[in-house]
């Protein structure tokens, strides 16, 4: 705002033109760590590693999930995800050692074969193994080009999704027998690829990659067929032909990420092509048109999903909640306080869902009522249900956590935008409670109620416990400055890419 106010000051010239809207610092300048912070710092540095010690000591090399309990495993039967998509964790939180064997270990995987029987993901793979190398390999100084060696050679066994030049990619990738599943996609497989990809044309001087994913999102943004609200498209999608397949919209899981990329690339790329920014921000007042509701307990702020039917599904996930704060980040990009405040609340919304429970931890799942209704495509809340709403304003339909990070993702975007500490008390909340109740035999893992004050455990460790949740944690307790959002761009598993400096202005 001030930013406008003193170039049309110094800049009659823009009297004549259209208001401009110029970019805003994503950052507050009130940024102000409490004293206890750097315990707190600690205290999730030391839950990192306690983490990771029983990642080693069970599951080393294993992909995607480490079982933690105490039978011996095959080691090696997968590429190591924990490794490296902690990798970028390690090196932010000065875990010198852990990194340089992370990298040792990166170098030699060999990510021309699957271990494992089953197919690989494209969008896992992009989100996981290519922006953990690429963002390892930028914050580390460019020292270790090994790095992006490897994220080539995944990402050009990847590029299997296109083998008949379909525009939308095919997710899931047989690199044994060198072909794909001909399944359908969705917006957020396919449209989840830009940062990635784009940085891999940057470090290989190839763009080949950055055109595969930009045509992608460009494919569905620019899709207005069976739309139902502009901005908003349905979730699947046919690669065969790039048409939507359903008409499902919602900021959770299938769909999340497409919308978080619109944006996010603007911001990383500084693109001319002012379409992200612009399909991001008509999401944005679409959404705020149909799907922004108020609880009718409470008064808490949620973006309920639209079904095939045309009908409100009053319904939200921990999936969903990274909207809060992408919301915060493209309102200040688009220097707009009114979808930064939206954000704002939503957070608030999603930090209930942590406060209101038993172990405050809040659930996978959860449902509310609006002004227009309860409809949720599913049963109607039990006796239980009800009663729990009443006091809370949402209820919860999957009681298990699974260390996401949305929730405490957003709470980071909170602080750092509006430098209140109060969203350092919430995250140290969290960590008391991931002490309490996700403690197993040295290490931490999920568990299948947070709503029990005794739930039992799921046996797993997520690599995106390593790569989001105690990432984030740490730099809510950290220097402002380390990290800040406006250097960098986190891609959707909370590795960093540098950004270059803002453009003025964002979309048109
Ligand atoms: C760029 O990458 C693509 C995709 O892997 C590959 O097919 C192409 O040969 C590469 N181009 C050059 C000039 O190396
Ligand atoms: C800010 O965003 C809101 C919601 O999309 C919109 O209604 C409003 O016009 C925008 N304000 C400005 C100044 O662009």
């Amino acid at each position: 705002m001030s930013g406008f106010i003193l170039r049309a000051l110094t800049l009659p010239v823009l009297f004549f033109a259209p208001l401009a809207v110029l970019a805003g610092p994503v950052q507050s300048s009130h940024l102000s760590l409490p004293p206890d912070a750097a315990s707190h710092r600690q205290v999730v540095v030391d839950i990192f590693t306690a983490s990771y010690d029983v990642y080693r000591k069970y599951a080393w090399g294993q992909d995607e999930v480490a079982p933690i309990s105490k039978k011996p495993l095959n080691p090696r039967n997968g590429w190591g995800a924990s490794i490296v998509d902690g990798m970028s964790t390690m090196y932010i939180m000065g875990l010198e050692d852990l990194f340089n064997d992370a990298v040792n270990f990166a170098q030699g995987i060999d990510f021309s074969h699957s271990k494992t029987a089953d197919t690989v993901s494209l969008f896992e793979s992009t989100i996981r193994y290519v922006a953990g190398l690429l963002s390892a390999y930028e914050l580390s100084g460019k020292k270790h080009p090994g790095l992006v060696t490897k994220a080539k050679q995944l990402a050009d066994c990847l590029s299997l999704g296109w083998t008949n030049n379909n525009v939308i990619p095919y997710n899931d990738l047989d690199f044994k027998h060198n072909t794909f599943e001909n399944t359908g996609t969705s917006i957020a497989a396919a449209g989840t690829l830009t940062l990635e990809w784009s940085r891999l044309s940057l470090y290989t001087g190839n763009n080949t990659y950055r055109k595969l994913a930009e045509d992608a999102v460009l494919r569905i943004a620019n899709n207005n067929a069976h739309v139902i609200a502009a901005g908003l498209p349905g979730q699947g999608l046919d690669p065969k032909t790039g048409a939507p397949t359903d008409a499902y919209v919602t900021w959770g899981g299938g769909s999340d990420s497409y919308f978080e990329y619109l944006i996010k690339y603007a911001r990383l790329s500084n693109t001319d092509d002012n379409t992200y920014a612009d399909k991001w921000r008509l999401a944005v007042e679409s959404s705020i048109k149909t799907l922004l509701k108020t609880s009718t307990v409470g008064d808490h702020v949620y973006l309920a999903d639209y079904d095939d039917d045309r009908k409100i599904r009053h319904v939200s996930s921990h999936l969903a909640c990274f909207h809060a704060g992408n919301w915060m980040l493209g309102g200040r990009l688009l220097n707009n306080e009114t979808i930064v405040n939206i954000g704002l609340r939503l957070n608030d919304g999603c930090w209930n869902t942590y406060s209101s429970t038993a172990t405050g931890i809040g659930p996978d799942g959860f449902a509310f009522a609006s002004a227009d209704g309860d409809y949720t495509g599913e049963q109607p809340p039990t006796t239980a249900q009800r009663a729990f709403y009443n006091k809370n304003g949402f209820y919860i339909t999957n009681g298990y956590y699974i260390q996401r990070p949305e929730v405490l993702e957003s709470n980071f975007y909170a602080w750092r935008v509006t430098g209140d500490t109060k969203y350092i008390d919430r995250a140290a909340s969290a960590v008391r409670s991931f002490q309490a109740y996700l403690r197993a035999d040295g290490g931490y893992a999920g568990v299948e109620d947070v709503d029990s004050k005794q739930p039992s455990k799921n046996d797993e460790t997520q690599s995106f416990w390593f790569a989001e949740v105690l990432k984030y944690l740490f730099l809510t307790f950290d220097d402002p400055g380390h990290i800040s959002l406006d250097d960098y761009v986190f891609n959707t598993e909370a590795h960093p890419f540098l950004a270059p400096p803002a453009k003025s202005k964002y979309g048109s």
